[in-house]
């Protein structure tokens, strides 16, 4: 079964053509790169720029995939949750081309196609699993029971890990998106250098970082003389990114390994934008490792945003029959089982 996939959730458009769930014949990314003088992604310019990029960028996904649109089985987009105006240009493309060349159309959950990318890569990733989707929107552990049927655990209460990311980025004055360039700070730093909280939270597996960001805010405005009005030093903003990623890396290993003590699941699976952090990825693998788990996480190409992945959920929900009727889009929606 071969799948063309949409993705406009939010600032990058991409189209796909995935065969049977894991074989990516194309995968085309086109990033807006307007948002990073704004310090985040602005809506109104992301849906504009959805909107010129959309076309170019499925005609690529087919062209690079060799597959002629009359050989496609059915077209997928992400629906939910994402921006409103992003969402709608990727949902009024997937049914124009649905509805022309008369195909199947299936409304996927964004998490959801984040949640199957690592499965893209490890032909041996089945469920039961636990999965982690660490992105800008979400920090959420999610027990995979089988294709479909998941069970939330915990989620995040404010900023998702991705979220933080930013926030603290911007605090240094660093570009968007935060995450890469926090993480290309923190190769200069000494992760030991500041004690940040580790908000572990052992009552529940929710997870919650808007505390971390304040403890960097506080400590910024504790040692460096008239900030925000003058820079941080270099070194010093090395330090706090360094011993940023290391409180956010220690909190989500250690959370992971516990629930998958309690739940007795000894497959791994990370996925989202943060997943691409070479800090997170070595540290859970190494204490994968040692608990003798699994571990699985997709290649950063995959992490971010990325249609290939959307395609891939798609192909279980028309494996298994789940032919939606409703195509709307939503800007927030809870992650449902379908089987
Ligand atoms: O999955 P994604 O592309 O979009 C969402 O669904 O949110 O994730 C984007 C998030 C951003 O917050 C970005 O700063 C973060 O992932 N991110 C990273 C890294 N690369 C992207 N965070 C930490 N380290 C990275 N290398
Ligand atoms: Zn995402």
């Amino acid at each position: 079964m071969k799948i063309l996939a949409i993705e406009t959730s939010c600032d990058d458009t991409s189209a796909a053509v995935v065969e049977n769930g894991r074989r990516v014949l194309s995968n085309v990314v086109c990033s807006q790169n307007v948002h990073s003088k704004f310090g985040g992604v602005v809506p109104e310019l992301a849906s504009r720029f959805h909107l010129e990029n959309i076309n170019s960028t499925v005609e690529r996904a087919l062209k690079e995939s060799g597959v002629d649109i009359s050989k496609i089985d059915a077209i997928a987009f992400s629906a939910s949750p994402g921006l409103i105006g992003s969402l709608l240009i990727g949902q009024i493309t997937a049914e124009t081309i649905a509805y022309i060349f008369k195909k199947k159309l299936i409304p996927v959950n964004h998490l959801e196609g984040h949640i199957y990318s690592p499965t893209i890569e490890h032909k041996n990733l089945r469920p039961p699993f636990l999965s982690l989707v660490v992105s800008g929107g979400h920090t959420d552990l999610i027990l995979i029971e089988d294709f479909g049927r998941y069970k939330i655990l915990g989620r995040s209460r404010d900023d998702a890990a991705g979220e933080a990311f930013d926030k603290v980025a911007k605090l240094l004055g660093l570009r968007y998106p935060g995450g890469p360039e926090v993480e290309k700070w923190a190769k200069r730093g000494d992760p030991n250098a500041i004690k940040f909280p580790r908000p572990f939270m052992y009552e529940t597996w929710d997870f919650s970082f808007s505390g971390l960001k304040t403890a960097v805010l506080y400590y910024l405005k504790k040692t460096v003389n008239d900030y925000p009005s003058s820079p941080v030093p270099y070194s010093l903003s090395c330090n706090i990114c360094a011993s940023f990623e290391a409180a956010v890396v220690e909190t989500l290993v250690e959370k992971l390994m516990l629930a998958s003590k309690k739940f007795n699941i000894k497959k791994l699976a990370i996925c989202g934008g943060v997943a691409s952090n070479k800090k997170l990825r070595e540290a859970l693998a190494s204490s994968s490792k040692k608990e003798k788990i699994r571990f699985f996480v997709p290649s950063p190409q995959y992490c971010t945003d990325n249609a290939a992945m959307i395609a891939s959920a798609a192909y279980y929900k028309l494996k298994y029959n789940c032919i939606a009727s409703d195509c709307s889009v939503s800007s927030s929606s809870e992650l449902l089982s379908w089987r």
